[in-house]
């Protein structure tokens, strides 16, 4: 898989507040725990299909990842669609500095077809340092800053039409 391609991400705009998300959207955008395990309340079955699994250099980031990040050879990049079942849910762009994959977290390069939650969630190490919310166009997203034993990586979802989040909006009153 090359490195080289269109990133699986459309440009997102980031909000500098948040005050006018719905709540029952801001639910999910904030939802601390895993959004695997979230999205398996909606459906009876969550794929997670890797479109790209390899290795980048730092002037390959997207222009805001490289802000979030410090400066690394190289960066793991992973970009995956989720399904559920059957139906596109989110897109998912994982960056992740070579510094941070030492000992089990070199685990990181052989996901596949794991979610990457399933990693994450189970570490006792992991921590968040800030969730931001974006748009494109009327799609909801959400990067994350998280560490595994202090050590940086960044995620960034886009929450698909067939999301479940959007079904919340029409339950709440404006
Ligand atoms: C992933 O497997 O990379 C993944 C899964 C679920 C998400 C984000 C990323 O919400």
């Amino acid at each position: 898989m090359s490195g080289t391609r269109d990133p699986i991400l459309p440009p997102i705009e980031w909000l500098s507040e948040h005050s006018s998300i719905p709540a029952a959207v801001s639910d999910w955008l904030m939802e601390p725990g895993s959004m695997t395990r979230r999205f398996e309340c909606h459906c009876g079955r969550v794929q997670v299909e890797p479109q790209r699994e390899c290795f980048i250099t730092r002037d390959q980031l997207l222009a805001e990842e490289a802000a979030h990040l410090p400066h690394s050879e190289r960066y793991w990049l992973r970009e995956i669609v989720l399904l559920g079942d059957g139906e596109p849910w989110l897109l998912g762009r994982t960056v992740i500095p070579q510094e941070t994959l030492t000992g089990p977290d070199l685990a990181l390069v052989d996901l596949g077809t794991l979610p990457l939650g399933r990693y994450l969630f189970s570490s006792e190490s992991l921590t968040r340092d800030y969730i931001h919310v974006g748009q494109q166009k009327d799609l909801w997203a959400r990067r994350s800053r998280l560490r595994l034993a202090g050590k940086p990586l960044l995620l960034t979802e886009l929450f698909l039409p067939a999301s479940p989040l959007y079904a919340v909006e029409q339950d709440t009153p404006a």
